[in-house]
C-alpha cells in the first residue's frame, strides 16, 4: 500500500500549544473573538433595516404631488437616480461584506500540529557536557530576576545591537548582543557586505562557505557582537518567487544543509553564536506575521510529516549536527500553531529527535503566547516586546516572573531555559574575556552619529555617551567576498564560444571567427581604430547610491543584495560599469555607456552609435525582499519571476540593434533574488553569452570582470530550476498574494516535489536544470566505483542513551523576594524597557487555581528513536556507502569542477520516491588536464526516507532493493552511474 505522508504530520484538531495561546494574555485573539461573537444574521438585518428608509416616500400621494415629498428639492428626478445608484452599490457592498465575512468568520481549529511535552532538558550530548557543567554552576547561583533577564529581550531599539537580553550581574553573565544577518554585520560602518546566501549556495564550494562564514563572524566579534542571526536556510525555496529565498542558499534540502551547517562551522569557530533561521517553513512574505498584512493571524504551512522532515526541516539537522547554539523560530503558523508556541517543532522535533543542545530564539516578535511558548520549548523572546511593536508589554520579563511564582511555568522549564542559553554561551567560548570584553557593541544600529542615548526606544530622558566608535573590521575580507562572487556566477550560455574576453575585447579566436563582420566594422571604427563595446541597462550603474534606501528596500541601480533585515549598509559596492572601465584597455577599445533602463532611442545618432558597436553587454536584475518593505509592486515576495525595470525590453532592444542589423555579439548579465524567465530573449541569434551573477555584494564588479575577463574560470552552478514558465514549477510554486481565510492556509499539497523535483517527477523541461553552470574548459568523468562501507539494514540502531546527564536544581517555586523591583528603582527605570521585576505579590495570581494546560501536556511523549544526540540518532550520520569518480579537465584551460552526486532510491511499490535527490557535492580545482579521484561518503540519513508509521529514518531493503548513483555536472547530466 503506498504510504500516505499525511498519515502522522496533520493529527488531530486543536494544537494543545495554540489553545493555550489563546487563554494566555494573547490579546490579538482577544479582538478576533469580539469579532467573531457578531452574528452574521444580526449583520443583514441591520442593513435590510436601512434599506427600509429610502423606501419610505409616501405612496398615498397623488402624482401630482409627489413633488411636495422632495427628498433633494427641484431634482427629484437626479436624485431617484443617485439614490438607486447609491442604493444598488450598498447592496453589493453590503452582500460582498456579508459574504467575506462568511468566508472569514469560521477560523481554522487552532493547530493539526500535535502536543509534545514536556520541554526535553539539554545537558544530554557528550559535544556539551562540560558547558552544561559550567552553566549549571552559574544558574544555580541566579536570582529569579536574572533568570527572567537571560530569557527575555529589553525591548526594541533599547540596546545598540538589534537584539538585546538582560544580564545576570551577579554571577557574570553579560547582556547579549544579537545583531543580524546573513550576509554581514547589518546597520554597521566599515564592514564587509558580503555575496548573499543564494550565490554561496552558487559556489557549490564548502570551503568558501566556511571561509566566509568565518570571516563574517571575525567581524561581528570585533563589533561586539555575540550572537549572528544567520545563517538561514528557510525559505527553503519552495516558491520561486518567494521575497527572502536569497538569503539562503537555494531550493534543494541538501544544499542548504551543507551551506547552512559549514556557515555555522565558520562563524563558530571564531567564538561567535551563529543563529540557524527561520524554523520552519517561512516560505512566503505574504501574511508572514500578524497584522504586517491587516489580518490578526499569520499564515498556516500545513505540511505533512514526511515533508517537514526530508525537505523544511533537513538542513536544520545540518545545522544542529554542526553544533549550531541558537534556532530562531519563525513567525509563520506550522499546521495552524504558531511555529514559536508548536510544541512538536521545538520540544520534539528540534530538542528531542534533532538533540538540539543550545537555544531557541523567537523571531522578533514571532512570539504570539506567554506560557505556552514557555511549554512548548521557546527559550528567549527577541527583541522582547510582546504583541505589539516597541510598546514595553512583554510576554515574558514580568509576565514570565509572575507565571514561575504563580506556578504555571515550572521552575524546571525556566531553569532549562537560561542553562540552554548560559550552556551556549561557554560553549563558544565567549567567557573569554579578551576576546569578549563585557563591555556594549561598538557601534550603534540606530544613528551614525558618534554620540548617541543607549536606549533610544524609550523615551525617557538619557545622557549620550559616545556609541560608535566607527571600527574598521574589514580586514582582507574583500577577498573572499570577491571569490564567492565570481564562484557564485553562473555561466549559462557561451556560444562561440564567446567568452572570456580580453582587455582588448576579443580572443584571438573570436577575432578569427569574426573577420567578416570585423571589417565593416573596421570601417566605421576607421576614425578611432577602437573596438567598439556598448555597456546597458541601469543594473551595470551606480543609480542613487547602494545605499539609497533603507534596507535597500528599493530596486536602484547595480543590484548586489536583496533588502530587509538580511541586507547590510554597503561600504562600497564596485559597479560592473567602474569594472569595465577599468578591465577594457582604452587604447583599444571604447566604450559607449547607456546606464538607463529607459528604451533605447530611434534617434539617428544614437542608431549610428549602436549600429557601430561590436559587443553589447547587457545588465537587467530582479529584486526582492523582507516583508516589511515594498518597492514598486515587489511587496517582500515577488508579483512574478519576471526580469524588473524593463529588463527583458532592454536586452530585446539591444540585441535587435546591437551592430549592422543587429549582428553584433551580446552578453547578457543577470543580477537576481531567484530565477528569472528568459524565454523572451535567451534563444536570440546574437545573445551569445549569459551570465548570472545572482547578489554578488560589495565586490559585484570586480568579481563580475574576473568572469568576463577568464581571470576566474566560471565555476559557480544554479543552486534552483530555471524554468520555462511560473507554471512550469506546479501548482504548490505560487506564492498566495490573496488570503483565503482569516488564517491564510497554505497547504504544501505538492510535498516533496519543489523545484527540480516537481520537474523531474512531471517530466517537465525546464530552462535551465538546478546544478546546471558552464565553465570556460572541458570535463570528463569515468570510473565510477561504489564501496560498501556498513551493510543496508532497515532502521538506525536503537537510540543511544544519553551521554550526559542534564544539570538538575532546586525546583522549588522561588521567593518573590527574588524577583521585587529594587529599592528606588522607579526613579532610575527606562519607560518601555522590559525589566523582571513584578511589584507585589497581588499581582502574581492564579495561586490556587491551576492553569489550564493544554490537552496532552501530562501526556509525556516517548522519545524518538531518531533522536539521542546532537544531530539526532549517531547512527545517521554513519557513512554505509562510498562513490569514487574520477574527473578530468579535458579542455584548455585550468578551472574548477563540481562534480554532483544525485541519488534514486529503489524502486517501491510501496513508498513514492522523488526521481532523483542531490547527496554529494564538492568543488575541485584541476589544471588542464589534469585528473583527480573525487569520493562523496553517503550517510544513513542521506539513504533513508521518514517513515510516518515507524517515526524513524528507513533505508530501503526489501528484495534486490538497488540506489542509483548517478555523477556529473547538473541534476540532469549523470555522466557516469553505479548502483548499490
Ligand atoms: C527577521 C529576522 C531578523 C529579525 C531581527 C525579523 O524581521 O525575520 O530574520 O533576524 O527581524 O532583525
Amino acid at each position: 500500500m503506498a504510504q500516505d505522508p499525511s498519515a502522522r504530520g496533520l493529527l488531530g484538531a486543536h494544537s494543545q500549544t495554540d489553545s493555550h495561546r489563546r487563554r494566555s494574555s494573547d490579546k490579538e485573539d482577544h479582538d478576533s473573538d469580539f469579532e467573531s461573537d457578531l452574528d452574521a444574521t444580526e449583520f443583514l438585518d441591520r442593513e435590510a433595516f436601512t434599506f427600509k428608509s429610502p423606501a419610505s416616500k409616501p405612496a398615498f400621494l397623488p402624482r401630482r404631488q409627489w413633488s411636495l415629498w422632495r427628498p433633494c428639492t427641484g431634482r427629484s428626478r437626479c436624485c431617484i437616480i443617485v439614490l438607486a445608484v447609491g442604493l444598488a452599490i450598498w447592496i453589493i457592498l453590503a452582500a460582498g461584506g456579508a459574504f467575506v465575512y462568511k468566508k472569514f468568520q469560521d477560523e481554522p481549529p487552532y493547530g493539526q500540529s500535535p502536543p509534545w511535552y514536556p520541554s526535553p532538558k539539554g545537558g544530554i550530548a557528550s559535544t556539551w557536557a562540560d558547558s552544561y557543567a559550567k552553566a549549571a554552576k552559574m544558574v544555580s547561583k541566579m536570582t529569579l530576576a536574572e533568570k527572567v533577564n537571560v530569557t527575555t529581550g529589553t525591548g526594541w531599539q533599547m540596546g545598540l545591537a538589534v537584539g538585546t537580553n538582560g544580564p545576570a550581574v551577579n554571577v557574570g553573565f553579560p547582556q547579549l548582543q544579537l545583531q543580524d544577518g546573513p550576509l554581514g554585520i547589518r546597520f554597521a560602518d566599515n564592514i564587509t557586505a558580503f555575496p548573499a546566501g543564494i550565490t554561496v549556495g552558487a559556489t557549490w564550494n564548502r570551503q568558501l562557505m566556511y571561509a566566509r562564514g568565518k570571516a563574517h563572524a571575525i567581524e561581528a566579534r570585533e563589533k561586539g557582537v555575540n550572537v549572528l542571526l544567520g545563517p538561514c536556510v528557510g525559505p527553503l525555496g519552495r516558491m520561486p518567487a518567494g521575497g527572502r529565498n536569497w538569503e539562503g542558499f537555494g531550493a534543494d534540502p541538501y544544499l542548504q544543509g551543507v551551506a547552512g551547517a559549514e556557515t555555522t562551522r565558520g562563524i563558530q569557530s571564531e567564538g561567535v553564536m551563529a543563529t540557524i533561521k527561520h524554523f520552519v517553513a517561512n516560505e512566503q512574505e505574504h501574511f508572514r506575521q500578524p497584522w504586517e498584512w491587516g489580518l490578526p493571524h499569520a499564515v498556516s504551512s500545513n505540511i505533512d510529516d514526511r515533508t517537514l522532515h526530508e525537505l523544511y526541516a533537513w538542513p536544520f539537522g545540518d545545522a544542529v549536527k554542526a553544533g549550531v547554539a541558537s534556532v530562531m523560530c519563525s513567525y509563520n503558523q506550522v499546521n495552524n500553531s504558531y511555529s514559536c508556541g508548536n510544541s512538536k517543532l521545538l520540544n520534539g522535533i528540534l530538542k528531542d529527535e534533532l538533540g538540539f543542545q543550545g537555544f531557541v530564539m523567537s523571531d522578533w516578535l514571532a512570539q504570539r503566547g506567554g506560557v505556552s511558548t514557555a511549554l512548548a520549548g521557546l527559550d528567549m523572546t527577541m527583541p522582547g516586546d510582546g504583541l505589539r511593536w516597541a510598546n514595553g508589554e512583554s510576554l515574558w520579563g514580568p509576565e514570565l516572573s509572575k507565571s514561575v511564582l504563580n506556578g504555571s511555568v515550572p521552575v524546571e522549564r525556566l531553569n532549562d531555559m537560561v542553562t540552554r542559553i548560559v550552556a551556549a554561551w561557554y560553549q563558544l567560548g565567549q567567557d573569554d574575556e579578551t576576546k569578549f570584553p563585557r563591555t556594549r557593541p561598538n557601534f550603534s544600529s540606530w544613528t551614525d552619529d558618534k554620540m548617541g542615548v543607549l536606549s533610544p526606544g524609550s523615551p525617557s530622558k538619557q545622557e549620550e555617551v559616545e556609541v560608535n566608535q566607527f571600527k574598521n573590521v574589514q580586514a582582507n575580507h574583500s577577498i573572499i567576498a570577491r571569490q564567492v562572487a565570481a564562484e557564485g556566477t553562473v555561466l549559462l550560455k557561451n556560444e562561440g564560444p564567446l567568452l572570456p574576453l580580453t582587455p582588448h575585447g576579443f580572443t584571438e579566436s573570436m577575432l578569427k571567427l569574426r573577420r567578416n563582420v570585423l571589417a565593416r566594422a573596421a570601417d566605421r571604427a576607421a576614425n578611432t581604430g577602437k573596438l567598439k563595446v556598448g555597456i546597458f541597462g541601469e543594473d551595470a550603474g551606480p543609480g542613487k547610491g547602494p545605499n539609497y534606501c533603507k534596507d535597500r528596500g528599493c530596486n536602484e541601480g547595480t543590484l548586489g543584495s536583496g533588502w530587509g533585515s538580511g541586507a547590510v549598509e554597503f561600504p562600497y559596492l564596485v559597479t560592473p560599469l567602474e569594472a569595465l572601465r577599468d578591465k577594457f584597455d582604452s587604447s583599444k577599445v571604447e566604450l559607449h555607456e547607456y546606464i538607463t533602463d529607459g528604451p533605447l532611442l530611434d534617434k539617428s545618432s544614437e542608431q549610428n552609435v549602436l549600429s557601430s558597436l561590436e559587443l553589447c553587454i547587457v545588465f537587467a536584475n530582479a529584486d526582492s525582499g523582507e516583508g516589511f518593505a515594498k518597492w514598486a509592486d515587489v511587496a517582500g515576495d515577488r508579483p512574478n519571476i519576471d526580469l524588473q525595470k524593463g529588463g527583458v525590453r532592454l536586452i530585446q532592444q539591444v540585441s535587435a540593434k546591437c551592430g549592422p542589423e543587429g549582428t553584433s555579439d551580446v552578453i547578457v548579465v543577470i543580477h537576481s533574488v531567484g530565477p528569472v524567465l528568459m524565454e523572451q530573449w535567451i534563444e536570440l541569434p546574437n545573445v551569445k553569452a549569459v551570465l548570472l551573477a545572482n547578489l554578488p555584494g560589495e565586490e559585484s564588479g570586480n568579481a563580475l570582470a574576473d568572469i568576463l575577463f577568464g581571470e576566474t574560470n566560471p565555476s559557480g552552478h544554479l543552486p534552483y530550476t530555471i524554468g520555462k514558465s511560473l507554471d512550469d514549477y506546479g501548482p504548490g510554486a505560487k506564492i498566495m498574494y490573496t488570503p483565503n481565510g482569516v488564517v491564510p492556509q497554505q497547504d504544501f499539497k505538492e510535498g516533496l516535489y519543489i523545484d527540480y523535483r516537481y520537474f523531474d517527477k512531471y517530466s517537465v523541461e525546464p530552462r535551465f536544470e538546478f546544478g546546471f553552470g558552464m565553465s570556460y574548459t572541458v570535463f570528463g568523468y569515468s570510473n565510477l566505483r561504489v564501496d560498501e562501507v556498513k551493510p543496508k539494514s532497515r532502521l538506525p540502531a536503537p537510540r543511544p542513551s544519553p551521554a550526559a546527564e542534564p544539570p538538575s536544581y532546586e525546583t522549588a517555586v522561588p521567593d518573590i523576594e527574588e524577583v521585587l523591583a529594587p529599592e528606588g528603582f522607579d526613579k532610575y527605570k527606562l519607560e518601555k524597557y522590559i525589566y523582571p521585576y513584578v511589584k507585589s505579590a497581588d499581582e502574581v495570581g492564579l495561586i490556587d487555581s491551576k492553569y489550564p494546560y493544554p490537552e496532552g501536556y501530562n501526556a509525556k511523549q516517548p522519545l524518538s528513536q531518531a533522536g539521542g544526540a546532537e544531530g539526532g540518532n549517531p547512527d545517521l550520520w554513519e557513512v554505509y556507502v562510498t562513490v569514487k569518480v574520477d574527473v578530468e579537465n579535458t579542455g584548455l584551460k585550468d578551472g574548477a569542477v563540481v562534480p554532483q552526486l544525485y541519488m534514486s532510491y529503489p524502486d517501491s511499490n510501496e513508498v513514492d520516491f522523488p526521481v532523483r535527490v542531490l547527496r554529494g557535492f564538492d568543488k575541485v580545482f584541476l589544471k588542464k588536464g589534469e585528473k583527480k579521484t573525487v569520493e562523496f561518503g553517503l550517510t544513513r540519513r542521506d539513504l533513508s526516507y521518514w517513515d510516518v508509521e515507524e517515526q524513524n529514518w528507513v533505508m530501503v531493503t526489501e528484495g534486490d532493493a538497488k540506489y542509483k548513483f548517478g555523477v556529473g555536472g547538473s541534476s540532469r547530466d549523470a555522466a557516469v552511474e553505479g548502483v548499490w
